[in-house]
This record gives C-alpha cells, structure tokens and sequence, in this order.
C-alpha cells in the first residue's frame, strides 16, 4: 500500500509535558513580556516554533551513543566516532569541532579573510555575516532572483546567480574574494534548496579562478532529499550519496549539528587545505579548546556522529519534508499568503499580506505572531521590520519546526490557530515599541499594540 498518511517513522518513549493556558492567561503573560515572544517563559507556549536550532529530540540510539563519551581531554575515541560518521558523508581531509556553527565561522573567516575582501554567497545567515564584517570584510549575498519573490513557485529558490559571481569576480579580481559559500538550504530565504547542477556551476566558477568553494551546510540532508524530489536524475540516489556527491564539488565546510546534526548543541569546521587546517586548529585551542574535542564533551561529539547519518534516513526525511509540506500548503489552500513553496525546516507567513491594515511602521509580523501566541499558545518569530528596520524588505513571520519532536495532530492544531486568526485578521492592531537596544533590538525590544490609527479597534 501506498500510504498517504504522513507517518512520523518513530515511536515515541520519553514524553515532555506541554501546558494549556487560556487565552486570559496568555494575555497577561504577553502584556509581561512587552510582547515580546522571545521574553516569554517557554513553559507558557504550548507550541514552539522559535526556531528549529538545538531544539530536536535525540533517538535512543543517539541517546545510547552519549553513555559511550569518552570525556579524555586529547585523543578521545569519541572524537575518533565524530571524525569518521563527518567524513562518510562530507568527505573532507580535516575535521575541526566547534561548539556550534558560529564558532567555525568565526575560525574560517578569521584565518581566510581581511579588511577590503569580499566574501559571496548566496545569501549569508546572520551570524555568517557577523563573522565575515568582524574581519573588515564585505558579505555580498547573490541569490537568484526567482529567490526574492515570495509568491513564485520554483524547485531550488536557494540557488546562487552564477552569472553574478562571475561579474563579480572579474570586476574585483580574484585576490579580494577569499572565498566563495553556498548555504544549504537558503536558511535566509525561506529553507529554500540549490540544486546540484548550481552547485556545480558555482564549483566550475570557483575552480577556474582558483577560488576555494566552501559550504555553510546547517540543513545539508533537507537540501539533498529536495534534489531527490526535484532535480531530474536524482530519484533514485540516496540522500547519502547525493550529499556527498556535493560536497565533492567544494573545499570545506561549516556546519551547525544543531540542525541536521540532531543534536541539542554542537558543530564543525572542514576544509582540505592542509596550512589553513593548522592556523584554524591554533585558534581552536585558543577560545573553544583542544582540537579533539573543540569546546563540545565526548558525549556530544557522539550524539553528532549518530545523529549525522539518521538525519539521512530516507524514511525521517521523507516525513519531515512533508510534515512542513502539509502545513504551508493547507494554509495557503484557505488563502493565507506565505513565502512559496514551503521549505525544508519552516514555513514563512507573509505579515504584509496578511495584515495590509498594517503598516510596516506599525510591526505587521510582530502583531501577527504576538496573535497566534494569543489565539493557541504557539510561539513563532518575526523576521522583518522589527529584525531589520528601515533595511527589512518584506514583514515575514517563521514558523520553524523542531525535528522529531511534534507529531502530525500538533500540525493540525497549527493549521487550526493560523486559519482561526486568518478569519479574524481584520480585528488585528499594529504595534509601537517602547523600548529598543542600540543593536539586534529584536531579542530585548518592548512594545505595545497601537492604541488608535490602523485596524478597526
Ligand atoms: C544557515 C545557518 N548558518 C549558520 C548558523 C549558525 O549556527 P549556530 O546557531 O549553531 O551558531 C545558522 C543557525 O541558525 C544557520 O541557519
């Protein structure tokens, strides 16, 4: 039989309680956080999409692997378990832990690039671009553009603008870009995938002026099983030998196991350049420890190693793709704009859209998400004028799904609250801030719905 059932490929042995609050308690409770979703007690969200980062849950085996950490100092067999399961799949010379993602980016940049270089991708996460600007370095996001329009349908919105990298390269000459990354999938732009064909485009590029192509790997298994579904040629590949026929195509990596790792902490910096493999080592022992264990305990590192080859499993990735499948697309069935098609890890609420009574002066996704917190204790984050200010180009609001932790009737009760405030949308005020810090505002701002003006309250 050919299920239709999406069908979580786990049983479930160790449960964590979640609480119901009623709708005047969520009310006090936001009015205490200022609402501000990221000042609220998680104890107090029912469901929380936050962020898909750290926040999995572990399988027994993974579980089982932790009891084996061997916490020695240097030359940790541990370390020994965490090497091997990196390089079956990435299949790179050196691998150097971290104690998450950031970590590695700050050794990469900090060893390959200066003030005046230029470092493209397609488009850099957050903290990619932190790292690289801290070196006096440019980050130049150059993504395609089928990438930039949230309503259009396309299989691989992720990928880079080969072209681009091209004019790029031989108007400012190869000695300014250090390096050249593709982040898969497109965390920024929406979980989006690059297909291999641009992968290898983008390595063909690379390879003729001598540049190193290195990637920022966070959801490398959701890119693969999206080039199984959708990249002509790939059916019949496993997600294994499809990650690792890409990361053939490059130099090195970066990665955070907090995503497709499968694990609550951790990450990893790979290159194969033997000189560069020693600096990033040197500054390891500096600020995260010794190079067997990289600020991250034995245990950890174990975790990683099974967690690594189970986020492959066809079976897993098969339901997580369709898990978030279902969600974007039954809301967007009943009208509700989001970015398209949904992504790997999250789907995207279009604030704009959603509230056109809003201005984006007046926090569209700030009022948007505070209102799901409202209508069913679900926890989601803005990304836009509030994260971005006058630079946000659009108000979006990310639901992004923890892996293996809800199960399909938790994806139901989703669709349910997000339909429930679709209805109502209408009744929904704009925001005003009432405090902000000097920088990243978003994670400590204090607001307060608008008293008068947009909405008809
Ligand atoms: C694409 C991408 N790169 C890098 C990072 C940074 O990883 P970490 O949070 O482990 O420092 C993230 C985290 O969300 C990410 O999504």
């Amino acid at each position: 039989m050919n299920a239709k059932t999406i069908f979580e490929p786990f049983r479930i042995k160790s449960v964590e309680p979640i609480r119901w609050t009623t709708r005047a308690e969520r009310e006090e409770l936001l009015k205490a956080a200022h609402y501000n979703l990221f000042l609220l007690p998680a104890d107090d969200v029912l469901i929380d999409l936050l962020t898909d980062s750290g926040t999995g849950a572990m399988s027994t085996h993974q579980w089982a692997a932790v009891m084996e950490g061997d916490e020695s100092y240097a030359g940790s067999r541990s370390f020994d378990r965490f090497k091997t399961s990196v390089q079956s799949i990435f299949g790179y010379k050196h691998v150097i832990p971290t104690h998450q993602g950031r970590a590695a980016e700050r050794i990469l940049f900090g060893v390959m690039c200066k003030k005046g270089d230029v470092v493209p991708n397609n488009t850099h996460f957050d903290t990619t671009r932190a790292n690289v600007e801290f070196t006096g370095a440019e980050a130049v996001d150059l993504l395609r553009p089928e990438g930039r329009q949230p309503a259009l349908e396309h299989p691989f919105k992720g990928n880079m603008d080969v072209a681009a990298l091209e004019n790029l390269i031989q108007r400012l000459g190869r000695e300014r870009i250090p390096l050249v990354m593709l982040t898969v999938t497109n965390n920024s732009g929406g979980g989006q995938p690059v297909s291999m064909e641009n992968a290898r485009q983008v390595s063909v590029v690379c390879r003729r002026h001598g540049i190193p192509l290195y990637f920022d790997a966070c959801r490398f298994a959701e890119n693969a099983w999206f080039i199984k579904l959708r990249e002509p040629g790939y059916a019949d590949r496993s997600p294994k030998e499809i990650a690792q026929e890409m990361f053939a195509l490059g130099d090195g990596c970066t990665m955070s196991a907090k995503k497709d790792g499968m694990a609550n902490i951790g990450g990893f910096l790979c290159t194969n350049d033997d000189r560069l493999a020693q600096q990033e080592k040197d500054l390891l022992i500096l600020t995260e420890g010794y190079p067997t264990y990289g600020g991250l305990a034995g245990r950890d590192l174990e975790a990683i190693a099974v967690g690594l080859q189970e986020a492959l499993a066809p079976d897993y990735l098969r339901y997580r793709i369709a898990s978030t499948a279902y969600l974007g697309n039954h809301i967007a069935a009943a009208g509700v704009p989001i970015v398209q098609p949904p992504g790997g890890h999250a789907v995207y609420l279009d604030a704009r859209a959603f509230l056109p009574h809003i201005p984006p002066a007046q926090f569209p996704g700030v009022a948007l998400a505070c209102e799901l917190y409202l209508e069913g204790g679900v926890r989601s984050v803005e990304i836009g004028t509030l994260m971005f200010a006058a630079a946000a180009q659009m108000d979006l609001v990310r639901l992004a799904i923890p892996r293996r932790v809800y199960t399909q009737s938790h994806v139901d009760y989703l669709v349910e609250v997000i339909l429930e405030v679709w209805n109502h949308r209408d009744r929904i005020r704009g925001m005003k801030l009432t405090y902000e810090a000097p920088f990243l505002r978003h994670f400590t701002a204090h607001l307060e719905p608008v008293s008068d003006g947009a909405g008809p309250h």
